[in-house]
């Protein structure tokens, strides 16, 4: 995050958004790199988007906004190209959703700055990595390609406090900053189309393991088909190693055996 600045370094913005999560931290924890739920959770907003893209012509090239509202909607045939790269501990990054790269005068000026302060090939190198939510787990998780940060408190066993924070590039054009709000606005602000969405089911989960339905978790989706190199990565996007990580890491914490 601090590379894609011009000046390598990053200014926090003013005003974040805090939200109180009905359910368990590592609800959200286990979410933010789950890609099978977006298709489904996130319907509505997607079927919106889809929709305001069409009136907007064949031609036109969407807004921002309606850009990630309409990533999440991708079929799951491209989810699962995705890569997922967890590490020890519990920490795990995926590839971006939507890549910050456009045409528009704004981010080719932006590009102009960083080509200028690092090098043309420099610049390439850092823009070609576009990653969405990494987690440092268990109390951050980030996106670094809209150089965003969010802070995980939890408060009791069913309260989570999310504290998500913007920060500005140093070096590069003042409305770049305005991609980064839109960024939030559209999937975190506590009014957003999607962030209800996902407060929503997380709550159900929350009320599904409180109830006496049963005393296990199924977290087996593929498995044993992790490929492992320096951490274990997997080239199903839809895997649910991250979560099968993030265990490992709770129980490793919990006995001591970390
Ligand atoms: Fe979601």
């Amino acid at each position: 995050m601090v590379d894609r600045s011009p000046e390598a370094a990053l200014e926090v913005g003013t005003g974040y958004f805090r939200i109180i999560q009905r359910s368990n931290w590592k609800i959200f924890m286990e979410n933010l790199n789950d890609m099978m739920h977006a298709v489904v959770t996130h319907q509505s907003s997607i079927d919106a988007s889809v929709d305001q893209a069409a009136a907007l012509g064949a031609d036109a090239e969407a807004p921002f906004a309606l850009q990630i509202l309409q990533g999440n909607g991708m079929p799951y045939s491209w989810w699962k190209k995705l890569g997922i790269t967890v590490y020890r501990n519990g920490h795990s990054m995926m590839d971006g959703i939507v890549s910050p790269k456009s045409e528009d005068p704004v981010y080719l000026g932006y590009v102009k700055s960083l080509e200028q302060a690092r090098g043309v090939e420099a610049a390439e190198r850092i823009l070609s990595i576009n990653r969405h939510n990494s987690i440092v787990w268990p109390s951050m998780s980030l996106v670094p390609s809209f150089q965003q940060v969010r802070v995980i408190r939890p408060l009791s066993v069913d309260r989570t406090l999310v504290e998500v924070f913007n920060f500005k590039l140093k070096g590069a054009p003042a409305e770049m900053y305005r991609k980064t709000l839109t960024y939030s606005n559209v999937v975190n602000s506590p009014s957003s189309l999607v962030m209800p969405d996902d407060l929503e089911a997380y709550r159900r989960v929350q009320d599904g393991l409180t109830s006496d339905a049963g005393d296990w978790v199924s977290q087996h989706r593929d498995f044993g088909r992790d490929q492992v190199s320096d951490g274990a990565h997997s080239h199903v996007g839809t895997s649910e190693l991250p979560f099968r990580n993030q265990a490992r890491a709770w129980i490793e914490y919990m006995t001591g055996a970390a």
